[in-house]
């Protein structure tokens, strides 16, 4: 299996955890840190909507809190012919902890699109900002 392929996979497993009773809209995510390790994530809904948390985020915080920094990559899946991209509020994120990474889109049935944070994010507000 390649990194890709297996960061993924990664994320395809975490999206079986994934709490959307309220969207159905069930997703997964997958961080690769420079030191190997690979934090998987699932969205995670709840009654008032508004505190629900998107599974690239989850990933990041897990990674986060467990130490890590540096990341490599980012794999998002979902069952969807069209492939989903972070929303604006993880592309932030993802900004802030990985930077100009590639964020690998995937869906259950092998199609794949890799597109880099810089071409999704062009002109992000960060650290240099302030
Ligand atoms: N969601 C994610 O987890 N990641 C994305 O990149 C897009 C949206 C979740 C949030 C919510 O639980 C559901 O998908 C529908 O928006």
């Amino acid at each position: 299996m390649s990194e890709n392929e297996t960061l993924i996979s990664a994320a395809n497993q975490a999206r079986e955890n994934a709490h959307a009773p309220y969207s159905n809209f069930r997703v997964g995510a997958a961080l690769r840190a420079t030191s190997g390790r690979i934090f998987g994530g699932c969205n995670v809904e709840n009654a008032t909507y508004g505190l629900t948390v998107c599974a690239e985020r989850v990933a990041i915080f897990k990674a986060i809190s467990e130490g890590e920094r540096g990341f490599d990559a980012i794999a998002v899946v979902t069952d969807t012919d069209i492939l989903t991209p972070p929303c604006g509020a993880c592309r932030q994120l993802i900004w802030e902890f990985c930077g100009d990474v590639p964020v690998i889109l995937a869906n259950l049935k092998g199609k794949t699109e890799t597109i880099r944070m810089k071409d999704l994010f062009p002109k992000p507000f960060d650290s240099s900002n302030l």
